[in-house]
């Protein structure tokens, strides 16, 4: 069963950060297998975008409901340059902020080598350059756009290292390039360049500030919070979801819940928690995001029934972090 291309791999290598381990990774994609490897954000779940039976294995591995379209990434802006049509505010975005944790959804490109299955048939297509050095040499060495959602099981929290992609993924895909923690923690911010103002799609590792010093107005798009209506396709309300319910912006904590603290405020009860964990002592967004699917996890092993959540500020990366908990705590 080595058969890379095979839908259900007999077992899952952990593949070294190293040349030998990046060159197996770019042989495996090149035959169209499915190879999760770490970017900046989260890891992604990688297949040859130009090969749409490769796409459709993604789908299977990640049991995902429907075929929402998937970001291609690219080793640099001049690869994506060359499969989509940007406009001027796509241009000073892709200038401004690649490689890095942004992602723009533009007019897909007359004859893109991004098959139609990984754009879900749409005009669109959503590309990325990411700044991970080993997504970056990865690319090159596969010297095509590779097609990746984040690498976990469709709904489920999102991977930040590689031992968060076994535990969803393994003996589901062929390999998973080991690359440490990731440093950002959240995924990209998605943003729609489709003429007219740029529209945000999903907040993520670029914050809205940054956006807005660049375009010089405020983006279209989504207010923090307003999880219920989803902005994109595939921006499902329910999502990031651990197995245990989640409550926002808690003021006092019920007997038997797990808790999940940002900064040095505690709540009334806090002392009967199941289990605590801090997003960050300090209250640094930065951190906290690093951190945020990591501790979700964590917190998820404790076995509580609850997780309950300190109110998070939603300025910087706050505005991600929020987004993403407010995911997982729709009703599912
Ligand atoms: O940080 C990230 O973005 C990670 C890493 C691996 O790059 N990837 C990631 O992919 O989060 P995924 O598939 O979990 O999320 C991609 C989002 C989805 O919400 C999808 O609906 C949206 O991008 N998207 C992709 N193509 C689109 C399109 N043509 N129009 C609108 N939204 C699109
Ligand atoms: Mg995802």
């Amino acid at each position: 069963m080595n058969d890379p291309g095979s839908t259900v791999p007999a077992a899952t290598r952990r593949l070294a950060p190293d040349a030998a381990g990046l060159g197996e990774a770019a042989a495996l994609l090149r035959a169209g297998g499915l190879v999760a490897f770490p970017t900046e954000t989260v890891y992604g779940l990688g297949a040859d975008a130009t090969d749409a039976r490769a796409v459709a294995r993604i789908f299977a591995a990640k049991d995902r409901p429907r075929f929402n379209p998937l970001i291609a990434h690219l080793p640099d802006t001049a690869a994506a340059l060359a499969e989509g049509l940007f406009d001027d505010p796509a241009r000073r975005l892709a200038e401004a902020f690649w490689p890095g944790p942004l992602t723009l959804v533009v007019p897909a490109r007359p004859g893109t080598g991004v098959c139609d299955l990984a754009r879900a048939g749409l005009p669109s297509v959503a590309l990325r350059v990411p700044a991970h050095p080993l997504a970056r040499d990865l690319l090159d060495r596969v010297g095509g756009p590779v097609a990746a959602p984040s690498a976990n099981r469709s709904g489920r929290v999102s991977p930040t290292r590689a031992d968060h992609v076994l535990a969803d993924l393994a003996g589901r895909i062929a390999a998973v390039l080991d690359g440490g923690d990731t440093p950002v923690g959240v995924e990209s911010t998605v943003v729609a360049c489709l003429g007219g103002t740029p529209r945000l799609l999903r907040p993520g590792g670029t914050t809205r500030a940054a956006l807005r010093a660049v375009l010089g107005f405020e983006p279209d798009g989504p207010a923090a919070d307003d999880a219920d209506r989803p902005a994109g396709p595939g921006l499902l309300a329910s999502h990031y979801a651990p197995r245990a319910r989640v409550r926002l912006d808690i003021v006092s904590l019920e007997p038997g819940e797990a808790l999940l603290l940002f900064g040095a405020g505690q709540p009334e009860g806090h002392a009967r928690a199941c289990a605590t964990l801090n997003l960050s002592p300090a209250g640094d967004p930065a951190e906290a995001a690093s951190r945020l699917f990591g501790v979700l996890r964590d917190l998820d092993a404790s076995g509580a029934a609850t997780i309950a959540v300190v109110p998070i500020p939603a300025d910087g990366l706050g505005e991600a972090i929020r987004d993403r908990l407010a995911r997982a705590a729709a009703p599912r």
